[in-house]
């Protein structure tokens, strides 16, 4: 195994290895990538204080997660087609994330299905919603969840419509991928993704495919989107939602003040401060920018956590310290999963926690709850003034 000592490492190898359609899936924002390039960008902005002289020893990361016991507090975001970065990809990631002791998010959209990842794991996982207009199959998603036992909803928010990727378009994404020769050139110089996939039947979208009527083209995520999303979400839908539910429920995708308290008044178990990692709306602010007016907003009545451009424990510590009771994680474990599978994860994972381990002890903290804002250096303006009207 190559030396690898950060996130970094783990993206030059996904990028080698993958099939450029899913690493370029992977690696972009929307539009112009402003607000994926900033998500990463503003965390630089932000410093640490370094403290000295603080006793070291008995250092912990522990922490509770939505009332669940983690390593860390950091959890894996939903990632669809997953399984295209690497075969059976869903499941290798469910079982890191299980075995390291962190919770692990299943997309709606992605390869491996909902029963299929849990047959295959031993560990609860949490299962991420997006609303169909087809309210039956939505209801059977439900269902299925719970079936599986799945120990938190997350429902998404911020794609009722299809933020546009221009790579996506240009390369053809699809999945299994279609054979034109720009795809079977590249694919010819990916043999060991070739290998493994082919000898997995994991290749279409397990959630959807046998299970959702009238579906035209399931190998297109974006014709799938458009035709099946549901454009007409709102806040009722989502209370409706929950109460199908009944369980623990995350509401991710929430990057505004007004949204947050509309939000907080549905008494979600957390919400999630995120632009869905810059492919959404280009142009929206930094999920870290948005953190600190929405804790102050609705903080003291639901947990709040934060993704979008986290690639390091420094970036974790950093959330902690402006009021986030949890991170996650989306493309630096997708990361570790296109470089060498369920064990590329473990290594996103491991890095980041010792990353957090020595930030912590550098700053003069021995345990999570011991991270307070006095952890960071904030620039005055970095929220910014920004004017409505
Ligand atoms: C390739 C890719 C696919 C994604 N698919 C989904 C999805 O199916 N459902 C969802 O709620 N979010 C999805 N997201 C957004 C992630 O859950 C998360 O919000 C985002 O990755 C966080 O930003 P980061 O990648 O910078 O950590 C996706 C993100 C990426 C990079």
């Amino acid at each position: 195994m190559p030396v690898i000592t950060c996130i970094e490492d783990l993206k030059r190898i996904h990028e080698r290895r993958a099939p450029r359609m899913f690493f370029d899936y992977c690696e972009s924002g929307s539009w112009t990538e402003q607000t994926f390039r900033e998500n990463v960008t503003d965390f630089d902005k932000i410093r640490l204080r370094q403290r000295v002289a603080v006793d070291m020893t008995g250092r912990s990361q522990k922490t509770q997660i939505i009332g669940q016991e983690a390593t860390m507090p950091l959890a894996l975001s939903p990632v669809g087609m997953t399984g295209m970065q690497h075969a059976d990809g869903e499941i290798l990631a469910a079982r890191a994330a299980g075995k390291f002791g962190v919770p692990y998010t299943l997309s709606t959209m992605s390869i491996c299905s909902i029963e299929d990842v849990a047959e295959n794991t031993d560990k609860p996982f949490w299962f991420q919603l997006y609303t169909m207009k087809d309210m039956d199959y939505t209801k059977r998603l439900i269902e299925r969840a719970k079936a599986a036992k799945c120990s938190a909803l997350v429902i998404t928010l911020d794609l009722q419509i299809l933020g546009q990727r221009h790579k996506d378009l240009k390369n053809g994404l699809s999945a299994p991928p279609k054979l034109t020769p720009k795809s079977i050139a590249n694919l010819a110089t990916k043999w060991a993704w070739g290998l493994e996939m082919l000898q997995t039947k994991r290749r279409v979208f397990g959630n959807i495919v046998g299970h959702a009527s009238g579906v035209t083209d399931t190998s297109s995520l974006s014709a799938w989107t458009a035709e099946q999303f549901d454009p007409a979400l709102d806040w009722g839908k989502v209370a409706k939602l929950m109460e199908m539910w009944g369980g623990k429920v995350i509401l991710k995708g929430i990057l505004d003040v007004e949204d947050a308290k509309r939000a907080a008044e549905l008494e979600p178990d957390a919400i999630i401060v995120s632009n869905h990692g810059g492919r959404q709306l280009d142009g929206a602010l930094s999920s870290i920018r948005m953190l600190r007016p929405i804790v102050d907003a609705v903080g003291h009545k639901t947990d709040v956590h934060i993704d979008s451009g986290i690639r390091s424990g420094q970036d974790v510590l950093k959330a902690l310290a402006m009021g986030a009771k949890a991170a996650h994680i989306g493309r630096a474990y997708i990361y570790g999963l296109g470089a060498m599978g369920e064990a590329g994860v473990t290594k996103a994972l491991e890095v980041i926690q010792k990353e957090l381990d020595t930030s912590m002890a550098l700053c003069g903290r021995q345990t999570i709850d011991q991270i307070d804002p006095s952890v960071t250096l904030i620039p005055e303006d970095f929220e910014g003034r920004w004017h409505t009207t």
